[in-house]
């Protein structure tokens, strides 16, 4: 069976202040309060049938809410625990070597769990098992609906070996400034990264060993020198301290020779910024999506979360106001990317 990787050890910073380093944005309800969060639905879409019980990767600060969020659908999943946030790279290889102590050929589906996604995710799995079975690395793709700074590309690279459903990788883009993304989709070719991929464990531990021997060498000790206890593994430390701090896309898929891409025909959006949030929102009939106590007038297409206190617009078009107990956001539409740097500085001043 295929075991679902949740990674869930990110901060969110572009959603803050509702995401913070304590309680990033993966842990909160998709919808209203009292609804799954991100990262139980992401568990929840991948349980029986075709899958084994989850890993999930997340990082020290983080257990007691994966262990709370987990018993709240009934799951049992093992945990590995990183120290400290390394990116995505050495959080995958972690998982692999722990699936791979049980059996190298197990196929792996690594999720993130910050997703809104509905469609027949299962059939999609099924349709690249061989592939990931013969020793690709299997990229899910999803038709790009506008042009997304915040999101990488994947251009297609023409058919693979006879099966149209599965496409060559051409090249990949991250996070594009606004041309280069509006030309990526008028060319027809690219689609959304949508972070989501399968392969065997032997795969990409030999894909580690191969092409950053270094974060191998680091991660491999870290899970070696690991504290297993009931089900969690907490990678040690002083090993772990020497992996490279990169996305798997940037430390493998960019470099390796087996990468494919499958397009997937699933409704997709990772909600990564408050414009998104602005997409995905129930907007009245001037595009304005308002949460909690907020007037206005003379203002078209804002977002507001108001707190414990009303919030009044004035004549203030394309706003974006996120109120918190203890920190308030304003920005304009478009410039949601940006709302990382706060993040960044509030860092360097501590
Ligand atoms: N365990 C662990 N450790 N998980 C992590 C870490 C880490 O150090 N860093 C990030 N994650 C988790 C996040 O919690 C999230 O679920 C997922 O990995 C992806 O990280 P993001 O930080 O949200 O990445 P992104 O959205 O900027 O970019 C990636 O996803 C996009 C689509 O959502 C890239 O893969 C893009 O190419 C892609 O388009
Ligand atoms: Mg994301």
């Amino acid at each position: 069976r295929v075991v679902p990787v949740v990674l869930c050890g990110g901060i969110g910073a572009r959603l803050w202040p509702m995401s913070r380093s304590q309680s990033p944005k993966q842990f909160h309800p998709v919808a209203d309060a009292g609804s799954l969060t991100f990262f139980q639905s992401t568990v929840q879409r991948h349980r029986a049938g075709c899958y084994a019980d989850p890993v999930v990767v997340t990082a020290t600060p983080h257990v007691q809410t994966v262990l709370r969020q987990l018993a709240g659908l009934q799951c049992e999943g093992r945990l590995i625990v990183e120290p400290f946030a390394r990116n995505t790279g050495p959080a995958v290889l972690a998982a692999a070597l722990e699936i791979a102590a049980e059996d190298p050929d197990r196929l792996m589906l690594v999720l993130p769990s910050d997703h809104v996604i509905s469609g027949d995710f299962d059939s999609i799995v099924a349709d690249a098992r061989k592939a990931a079975e013969d020793g690709r690395i299997v990229l899910f793709g999803i038709t790009p609906a506008y042009p997304e700074t915040g999101y990488g590309y994947i251009v297609d690279g023409g058919i693979f070996r006879h099966n149209a459903a599965l496409r060559r990788v051409a090249k990949f883009v991250e996070k594009p400034p606004r041309e280069q993304a509006e030309a990526l989709i008028t060319s027809g070719s690219a689609y959304w990264a949508s972070g989501i991929s399968l392969f065997a464990a032997r795969t990409i531990i030999d894909e580690f060993r191969r092409i950053d021997p270094k974060t191998f060498a680091a991660v491999s000790l870290a899970f070696e020198n690991g504290i297993r206890k009931a089900g969690q593994v907490h990678l040690g430390g002083e090993a772990f301290r020497h992996a490279r701090a990169e996305p798997t896309e940037r430390i493998i898929f960019e470099h390796s020779p087996h990468v494919i891409l499958a397009p997937a025909d699933i409704t997709w959006s990772d909600v990564g910024s408050w414009t998104s949030v602005h997409g995905v929102g129930q907007q009245d009939e001037k595009g304005n999506v308002f949460h909690g106590d907020v007037i206005a007038t003379d203002t078209e297409n804002a977002l507001v979360r108001a707190g414990d206190r009303l919030v009044a617009l004035v004549g203030v078009p394309e706003v974006i106001v996120i109120d918190t107990p203890d920190a308030l956001l304003v920005t304009r539409r478009g410039r949601c990317q940006d709302v990382q740097k706060v993040v960044e500085l509030l860092r360097r001043s501590q």
